[in-house]
């Protein structure tokens, strides 16, 4: 694609329109989809999700309470990503059982985002505090050390699996620090997690551990601050399900 010369453009890049007798230059369309296929490989989405979109994420019509309340989050994320940035809440927090589709959904959301041209990063919650922990290490690569301001940086951050790592003081400094720097800075944050929380709706048994636990207090309060929570009502496993 990118070798062909477009024929609007010549390659440049704007193409000159007039507006009521005036002339100016504007994107061409050429230049918008090379960039969001620029921001697409730069975002770390992994392979198991690169083809991930709201089109392909199927509803139980086998199950017709599922299949409704499926469909409520599906018309969620969609108004999200629609919508965006022009929202209350830059965010969009993801929380349900394990193979429900939560990271299918972020991944689809965030693919959205890239081809509107916004820069945004997939980073798996303990891949990123593995980095940043090596970052600190004077003999680190330096890809490691940018993983810090990069989470804090990149405009649109994708956190799958929050809180899927063991509690320490550390941890919960580092989590604490991203959500409120992104928080203040009003910058877009969707997350995906299994744990669960009262206020979200979930149903607390005992022995599941929560978010507050997990993160931290302070962190959870941003959380609900500036995303949108989306519960995954259904308890379905999709991974076990396409095997049956
Ligand atoms: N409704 C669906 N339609 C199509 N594919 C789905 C659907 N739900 C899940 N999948 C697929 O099933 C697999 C598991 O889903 P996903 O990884 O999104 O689950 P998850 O909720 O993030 O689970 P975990 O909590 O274990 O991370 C993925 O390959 C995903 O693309
Ligand atoms: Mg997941
Ligand atoms: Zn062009």
């Amino acid at each position: 694609m990118a070798s062909e010369v477009c024929q609007v453009c010549g390659g440049t890049g704007w193409r000159i329109i007039e507006r009521d007798g005036i002339s100016g230059a504007e994107r061409c369309r050429c230049s918008q989809a090379e960039r969001s296929r620029e921001l697409q490989s730069r975002s770390k989405i992994p392979p198991l999700y690169a083809n991930a979109s709201l089109e392909n994420f199927r509803l139980p019509r086998d199950n017709p309470a599922a299949e409704l309340a499926l469909g409520q989050v599906l018309t969620t994320v969609r108004s999200y990503a629609r919508e965006f940035p022009a929202l209350e809440k830059p965010g969009l927090l993801l929380m349900g059982e394990p193979g429900t589709g939560k990271t299918h959904l972020a991944v689809a959301a965030l693919r959205i985002l890239l081809g509107k041209g916004f820069e945004g990063m997939f980073s798996d919650y303990q891949n990123l505090l593995d980095r940043i922990r090596t970052g600190y290490d004077p003999n680190s690569g330096s890809s490691d050390k940018e993983a810090y301001r990069e989470a804090l940086d990149v405009e649109v951050l994708l956190l799958d699996d929050l809180g899927a790592h063991r509690v320490t003081d550390w941890v919960e400094d580092t989590v604490t620090s991203i959500i409120t720097h992104r928080c203040n800075h009003k910058k877009a944050l969707i997350a995906t997690t299994n744990l669960v929380d009262a206020d979200a709706g979930s149903t607390v048994s005992q022995g599941r551990t929560t978010l507050g636990e997990r993160v931290g207090m302070r962190a959870r309060s941003r959380l609900f601050e500036m995303c949108k929570v989306v519960r995954m009502s259904t308890a379905e496993d999709y991974r076990i399900k396409r095997v049956r």
